[in-house]
C-alpha cells in the first residue's frame, strides 16, 4: 500500500524553482516539507530573510516555511537521514558538483528528484516526462546497483524548452516524424531572472541561451530511448534542429514548430491525437496531473504566454495555429509553463509517479 505522506527536503528552496516548490508543496496531499536547504550564505537564516526580496512568486511565502530554518546544502546533508523521505533538487552550482551532490544524497539512501541538468545524460538515470516516458523507471534497479544503494537513486526532469512542443509532438510518433525544427522563445524565469535582475531583456530579444540548443535537440532522443540492459538507449530519430531565444516574458516558454512526417496525417489527425493523448498521470489520478494534458486553442491568436500558461494550474501543454506549411508537413505554436510543468510541476508530478510506484517506500 502507498504510504499517505512523504517528508520531503528542498534543496535550492530559495532559487527561483526552489520558490516554486515551497509553493506548490503548501498543502501537498501527499508531500510534506520538512527541511529547506540552499548555500552556505543561506544558513542559519530563518527562511523569509534567507529568501528576502528574491520572492518572485504572486502570492506570499507559505506561513509554514517562513521561520523554518534554511540548511547547508552541502555541509547539512549527512543531518537528512532519518528525517526525509526524499529531496527535490534545483541548484545553481557548476554541473560537477551537482553530479556529485546529488550522488551523495542518494548514497545516503535519499532519492533526489532533481530539476538540474548535472545527470541528464546519465545513462541509468531516467529522464521523465511521467505523461510520455514513465516506463523508464525501470531503469533506477540498475542506477542502485551502481551506486550500492538500496532506496537511494536520481530521477532528473527534462530541460523547461522542450516541454512545449515534445508533449505535442508524441502522440504524432504514430505517423512517423521524419524531421522537425523549433524555435523557443523563452522566459525569463528560465534563467532565475526577474524584470528587476534581468533589466537588459526590456525591449530586446537575446538571440543565445547557453546550452539551450544543444539540450532541446538531444534530450528528446533519450525521452523516446528504452531502457536496455541497465541503461536508456536514446532513440536514433527524429531530428530536431533548434534555436532558442530569451525575450521579455516573465513565465512560460513558447515554441515555434514546424515538422514532417513519413505518413502525413490529416488536420483533424493531429488534432484528435492530441485530444486523446493521456498518460499515466491521468489513468492513475495523481493530484498534479492536468485532466487534459494538450489543450488547443481554435483562436489565431492564441496560445498567448501571459494568458493561457496556467492552464490547468500551469500544467497542460497548449497549442494553436496548426497549418499545413510549403517547406514542412504542417507547422503550429505550443507553449508550457517553464517553471510549473518546466520545472518544480513537472518534478513534482514526476515524484508523484515514483510514489504511487513504491519508489519512496
Ligand atoms: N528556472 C527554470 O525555469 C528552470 C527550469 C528547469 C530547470 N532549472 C534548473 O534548476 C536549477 C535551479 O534554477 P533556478 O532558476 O531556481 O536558479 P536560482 O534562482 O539561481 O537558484 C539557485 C539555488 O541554488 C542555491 N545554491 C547556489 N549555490 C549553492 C551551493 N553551493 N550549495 C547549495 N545551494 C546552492 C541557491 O541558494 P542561495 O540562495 O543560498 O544562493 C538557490 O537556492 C538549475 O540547475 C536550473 O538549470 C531551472
Amino acid at each position: 500500500m502507498q504510504k499517505t505522506t512523504y517528508r520531503v527536503g528542498i534543496v535550492g528552496a530559495t532559487g527561483m524553482v526552489g520558490q516554486r516548490f515551497v509553493t506548490l508543496l503548501d498543502h501537498h496531499p501527499l508531500f510534506r516539507p520538512v527541511a529547506l536547504l540552499a548555500s552556505a550564505r543561506s544558513a542559519g537564516k530563518r527562511y523569509e530573510e534567507a529568501v528576502g526580496k528574491k520572492w518572485a512568486m504572486q502570492c506570499p511565502i507559505p506561513a509554514y516555511a517562513k521561520d523554518m530554518p534554511v540548511m547547508d546544502a552541502e555541509a547539512d546533508a549527512e543531518k537528512l537521514v532519518g528525517t526525509v523521505d526524499f529531496i527535490f533538487c534545483a541548484v545553481n552550482m557548476k554541473k560537477e558538483e551537482i553530479k556529485a551532490l546529488e550522488e551523495r544524497y542518494a548514497k545516503l539512501e535519499i532519492p533526489v528528484v532533481s530539476n538540474n541538468s548535472a545527470h541528464r545524460a546519465t545513462p541509468d538515470v531516467p529522464m521523465v516526462i511521467p505523461e510520455i516516458n514513465a516506463d523508464h523507471l525501470a531503469v533506477i534497479a540498475a542506477q542502485r546497483k551502481r551506486l550500492g544503494t538500496k532506496r537511494g537513486f536520481i530521477a532528473v526532469k527534462s530541460n523547461c524548452s522542450l516541454q512545449s512542443y515534445v508533449p505535442l509532438l508524441h502522440p504524432l510518433k504514430k505517423f512517423g516524424i521524419k524531421c522537425a525544427a523549433v524555435t523557443t522563445y523563452q522566459a525569463i524565469s528560465g534563467a532565475g531572472k526577474t524584470f528587476e535582475t534581468m533589466p537588459e531583456i526590456i525591449d530586446n530579444v537575446i538571440p543565445y541561451i547557453g546550452g539551450e540548443e544543444q539540450k532541446s535537440e538531444e534530450e528528446p532522443l533519450k525521452i523516446w530511448g528504452c531502457v536496455e540492459n541497465g541503461t536508456i538507449v536514446s532513440a536514433k530519430a527524429p531530428v530536431i534542429t533548434a534555436q532558442c531565444l530569451r525575450v521579455p516574458v516573465s513565465d512560460g516558454h513558447t515554441a515555434a514548430v514546424f515538422v514532417s512526417f513519413e505518413k502525413k496525417p490529416t488536420k483533424e489527425e493531429i488534432l484528435t491525437a492530441w485530444a486523446e493523448f493521456a498518460g499515466e498521470p491521468q489513468a492513475l489520478c495523481l493530484p498534479s496531473a492536468p485532466k487534459q494534458f494538450i489543450h488547443y486553442f481554435e483562436e489565431e491568436n492564441r496560445p498567448q504566454a501571459k494568458l493561457d500558461r496556467m492552464v490547468e494550474n500551469g500544467m497542460a501543454v497548449c497549442a494553436g495555429r496548426l497549418r499545413e506549411d510549403a517547406l514542412f508537413d504542417y507547422k503550429f505554436i505550443g507553449l508550457s509553463h517553464n517553471t510549473l510543468r518546466g520545472a518544480a510541476g513537472g518534478a513534482v508530478l514526476l515524484a508523484e509517479l515514483l510514489a504511487a510506484k513504491h519508489y519512496f517506500d
